[in-house]
């Protein structure tokens, strides 16, 4: 295998009362990345749109997973790399996460596949640190392996793949707002109160049971995050809007997408979530923010090859 394209699904990290340990992958959002062996030993990059990107690897999310993978496998060859972003940077649909993924996914491919899943997440959480300053999982590995994934732990990683409720489907809305995730990340109170981790640990192990036995109602009721959207919903014009109305629209739940601006809805069915979706968008319709939305069904597998 000389070359190969892949497709890098977008991801929704946090998942509401998540944060830093659950995210899913979305089925019809993500980037393209075409990687070819190169004679020439290295990483070569290519930025196909955004290209006030960084192309030297070092300085590049998709470049540092690269550098590290050829130098602990030593192939007596070197890779380009070629992105096609398709989720915006700085949107919260795992932007950097699909350009790490990807790379760490595309990389190994080329290699024949000598890393495990652990490994491909471990590299991958290499982009992760470079482009927000900490290396979290949850986008990276719902990215790499589709479906939900639950980080239990990143050092030693211990990563656990959910199951997806049949039916269950998301909508988002992207205001076309930069926000960094390493800004996002510094405005969150670094203590909370004891009684406010009870409640959001009682939640994310109900959604995590609520994902096991499909019961939606119990994702609905774990659907409540006190801590972290509070504080990152003020960065989201309308925001409180944007979830009343997807409550009132039949939503499971609703909440920010990773670090934001993205507002995420997930629904028990896709007849529902594109109700949720035509809610949002009436409410961006009215405003000053240019915006896109998005539709989709939860991804059941992660980065793929499109063509070899
Ligand atoms: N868990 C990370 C955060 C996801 O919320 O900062 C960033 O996409």
């Amino acid at each position: 295998m000389n070359a190969i394209t892949i497709f890098s699904p977008a991801t929704v990290a946090n998942v509401s009362c998540a944060f830093d340990v659950m995210g899913f992958a979305v089925e019809n959002a993500g980037d393209r990345m075409i990687f070819r062996k190169t004679k020439e030993k290295g990483v070569r990059l290519r930025m196909k749109n955004f290209r006030e990107l960084p192309v030297e690897p070092e300085k590049n999310v998709a470049g540092v997973v690269a550098l590290a993978m050829l130098k602990k496998a030593d192939p007596d060859f070197g890779i380009s790399i070629e992105m096609e972003k398709g989720i915006l940077p700085g949107s919260g649909m795992g932007s950097s996460g699909a350009s790490a993924g990807g790379a760490a996914f595309g990389v190994n491919q080329l290699l024949g596949e000598p890393f495990d899943q652990n490994e491909l997440i471990g590299f991958a959480m290499l982009g992760e640190a470079l482009a927000s300053g900490v290396a979290h999982a949850d986008n990276v590995a719902p990215n790499l392996f589709g479906g939900f994934a639950l980080v239990r732990s990143t050092h030693p990683l211990d990563v656990i793949p959910l199951p997806v409720p049949d039916g269950l489907s998301v909508s988002l809305i992207h205001p076309l707002i930069e926000v960094k995730t390493q800004n996002a990340r510094n405005i969150l109170k670094k203590s909370i109160l004891l009684k406010d981790a009870v409640t959001q640990w009682g939640n994310v192990a109900a959604l995590t049971a609520g994902l096991f036995t499909g019961d939606f109602e119990l994702i609905a009721r774990s659907m409540h995050d006190g801590i972290v959207e509070p504080v990152r919903s003020m960065l989201i014009p309308k925001f409180d809007e944007l979830k009343q109305a997807a409550l009132n629209a039949g939503a499971l739940g609703c909440s920010i997408s990773g670090s934001g601006p993205s507002v995420f809805a997930l629904s028990a069915d896709k007849e529902t979530a594109e109700k949720v979706t035509r809610v949002m968008y009436e409410i961006y319709q009215n405003i000053d923010v240019p915006f896109e939305t998005f539709t989709s069904g939860i991804a059941s597998s992660g980065c793929r090859v499109i063509h070899s």
